[in-house]
């Protein structure tokens, strides 16, 4: 049996089923290929974060990463699970807005924020802004200024957890474009001069890690780093943080392989090892938020394709061609991330051929799984690929003028539509004769 995540399951006539809704109707109707999130799922997910931090008893915001997945839809079933969201650019944060976001809950982030999207988070009277670099200070100094304004921020600190120490996809580290560096004083200037800024309401500090990671350890390690800092500052400054802000990064399942804590287990983790530090060192102990995207989103998104060419090249390999590829979801080719999948319209029992799953964008790169156990096929069989519902649809792009595919949202049995296939005039809306 292949790998099911939430509510999918196979019904009576062997068609996959996701939020009650048979994958093979939501195909015909919305046409392949399809994203189809589990909404359920998101919620659990949601509530499992939250609901650990409340029965700890700990004051928390759980602000879900937009980036790996946003559209309208998406941020009203965030207002409904009462989550924050980070926005990293005008655009995420214009359509938080359009979705209804409170601006209150949403967090800007970002290395290189415009002075026109500062001005506009501050016009929207966004609840927070990480401030990231010592230019940023002045932009949104000389912003606030202006306008006359006093904003609540935090800022983002590289807190020097290593790759040596700590085998993940990091941006924690030294050597990063993120954040102000710890070891070379950097954070320290930056906490003076923020401090010393009346339009500057400093709130606390952030850290983000890295991003799908499996274990505590490396937020572990971060909890202490920054914690030895921020009582260095208490020491220094008599600056003590309101809020400890420790990111995302949480990671998940995309095969049978992947072994990742459950999210609750993320957060006992965090909590009890920011209480332990706090404890050792006699620090007041903050209000914890966290920023997870991939955990939140990535298991309840299944891609719907609809097989059409074979290539069988003997003793060589199997192609298996399905109607999207690098344009819906980029991060095989990318980052040689490995997915799993299985035909939505029958149970593959016997799995006889080995083939190799690729797309139709011209790049012999265009691969969606190298190599995966598959019955032999027809065309029109539809081909579900597993956990792709983070920084899937987010990270689509049109190469080769292939059209974005349609989102869908189902739960209990109802299909939603988020958001329409492209069309061929959506493609040359932007052009000018
Ligand atoms: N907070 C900050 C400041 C971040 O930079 C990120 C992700 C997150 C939260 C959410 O991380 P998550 O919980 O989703 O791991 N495109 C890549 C992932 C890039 C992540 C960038 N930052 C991928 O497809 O794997």
């Amino acid at each position: 049996m292949p790998l099911l995540f939430g509510t999918a399951k196979f019904n009576e006539q062997e068609h996959l089923t996701i939020g009650g809704c048979d994958t093979v109707v939501l195909a015909e109707k919305y046409g392949t290929p399809l994203f189809v999130y589990d909404v359920a799922h998101v919620r659990e997910r949601a509530r499992g974060f939250k609901q650990t931090f409340n029965s700890l008893g700990v004051k928390n915001k759980v602000i879900y990463a937009s980036k790996a997945f946003c559209c309208l839809a998406m941020y009203k079933l965030l207002e409904e699970e009462e989550l924050g969201c980070d926005v990293v650019s005008g655009g995420e944060l214009y359509t938080a807005i359009k979705g209804g976001m409170s601006p209150e809950n949403i967090e800007f982030h970002g290395n290189n924020k415009t002075k026109e999207e500062l001005s506009y988070a501050v016009d929207q009277n966004v609840g927070m802004i990480i401030i990231d670099n010592f230019y940023e200070i002045d932009l949104l100094s000389t912003i606030l200024k202006e306008k006359g304004k006093q904003q609540k921020v935090m800022f983002r600190i590289t807190p020097g957890v290593d790759a040596e120490t700590h085998e993940y996809i990091l941006t924690g580290q030294v050597d990063s474009k993120f954040g102000f560096d710890v070891m070379s004083g950097q954070a320290t200037d930056a906490l003076e001069k923020i401090l010393a800024d009346e339009n500057l309401l400093l709130k606390g500090a952030h850290c983000h890690i890295g991003s799908q990671i499996f274990s505590a350890e490396g937020f572990l390690a971060a909890v202490e780093k920054m914690l030895l800092i921020l009582n260095d500052w208490k020491k220094t400054f008599g600056y003590t943080v309101d809020i400890l802000n420790m990111g995302g990064g949480f990671g998940v399942q995309y095969t049978e392989a992947d072994d990742p804590l459950e999210p609750e287990a993320f957060v006992k983790a965090i909590v009890n090892g920011v209480k332990d530090q706090c404890e050792l060192l006699d620090y007041a102990f903050p209000e914890i938020w966290i920023e997870p995207g991939r955990s939140i989103i990535a298991e309840a998104g299944t891609t719907i394709y609809s097989i059409g060419s074979q290539k069988v090249i003997p003793d060589v390999r199997h192609y298996v061609s399905v109607d999207g590829g690098m344009g819906d979801n980029i991060r095989p080719a990318l980052y040689d991330a490995v997915y799993d999948g299985f035909l939505a319209n029958r149970i593959s029992t016997e799995a006889t051929q080995e083939s190799r799953i690729v797309g139709k964008y011209c790049e012999s790169g265009d691969v969606l799984i190298k190599n995966i156990e598959l019955p032999p096929m027809n065309p029109e069989d539809l081909f579900a690929m597993t956990s792709t519902g983070a920084y899937g649809y987010s990270m689509a792009n049109n190469y080769n003028r292939n059209l974005k595919p349609a989102v869908v949202f189902v739960e209990n049995g109802q299909d939603k539509l988020a958001v329409r296939r492209e069309t061929f005039e959506d493609l040359i809306a932007l052009d000018c004769e």
